[in-house]
């Protein structure tokens, strides 16, 4: 994403909270995986801050292993992880957070006997003071604004997962990770759900995102990684990158179907 510029053309003056580093996230070398299980292998990955980056590839390449790995919740067994120029490789999940990680794990992270309000109550961190995430919530999805006394487990799929990404606006992170968050959404969901995300995105958070739905991901992205068998394949412009190679042999046609070709940069 680029920055607003002024009339005489000048840059606007970055947010204090980015003026540290210009690199959100790095993964250098990164090794990772389940026991005696690896999955990652030798990753390497840029994110800069501000930019939206997709990470694309088929089933089991490794993707929510990255980003598990990326929030602590794996730890790598080999490489370095940093946020903001300093290494997080032995910081605990919490703490990444406190430095303003947030993931948005695969799935519905929602708890579905408590309401709306609960939920979004649930997802403000201990340490954060700031009161109006749930406003900023509601306004990203102004249907749970409707619904805050209504049991979470009786929405929607795509209620749930607007509530499950919520999170992303109420933590206040610098730095969101979305695991396939639009997977089995109805189309019109999906674009209110990405219409969120380029809003989130123009406030300048930085998005690296695993997604299913490969043209609307490359749409929004400003990089984009491909990866299989826990390697980094690809990693360049969405211009650089053969969509139609991508979308039709690769990931199966939009969303990805279970079978996956070879995938060719141009
Ligand atoms: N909890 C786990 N224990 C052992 N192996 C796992 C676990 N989760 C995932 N794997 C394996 O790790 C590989 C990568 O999985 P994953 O990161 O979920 O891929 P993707 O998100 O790209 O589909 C797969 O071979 C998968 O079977
Ligand atoms: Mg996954």
């Amino acid at each position: 994403m680029t920055r607003m510029h002024d009339p005489l053309g000048r840059m606007a003056p970055k947010p204090a909270a980015v003026e540290e580093s210009g690199v959100a996230l790095e993964l250098s070398g990164v090794f990772s995986g389940y026991g005696d299980t690896a999955v990652l292998r030798d990753v390497d990955l840029v994110i800069p801050t501000g930019s939206v980056v997709a990470l694309l590839g088929p089933n089991g390449a490794g993707k929510t292993t990255l980003l598990r790995t990326a929030a602590g919740l794996l730890r790598q067994s080999a490489g370095v992880v940093s946020m903001f120029g300093s290494s997080v490789g032995r910081t605990a999940p919490h703490e990444r957070a406190a430095r303003g990680i947030c993931l948005i794990p695969e799935g519905r992270g929602v708890f579905p006997g408590l309401t709306v309000a609960e939920n979004l109550r649930m997802q403000r961190p201990t340490w954060c003071r700031d009161k109006d995430g749930l406003d900023r919530a509601i306004e990203a999805f102004p249907d749970l604004g409707h619904r805050m006394d209504q049991l979470a487990g009786s929405m929607s799929g795509g209620q749930q997962q607007m509530l499950a990404l919520s999170r992303a606006w109420v933590a206040q992170p610098r730095i969101v990770l979305l695991d396939e968050v639009s997977m089995g959404l109805a189309p019109r969901v999906v674009d209110e759900i990405f219409t969120a995300l380029r809003r989130l995105a123009a406030s300048g958070v930085t998005l690296l995102l695993v997604e299913q739905y490969v043209s609307r991901a490359l749409s929004i992205a400003d990089q984009v990684n491909l990866m299989d068998k826990g390697e980094i394949s690809f990693s360049g412009s969405p211009q650089d990158l053969d969509q139609d190679a991508l979308v039709s042999g690769y990931l199966g046609g939009e969303p990805a179907g279970p079978d996956a070709g070879a995938v060719r940069a141009r």
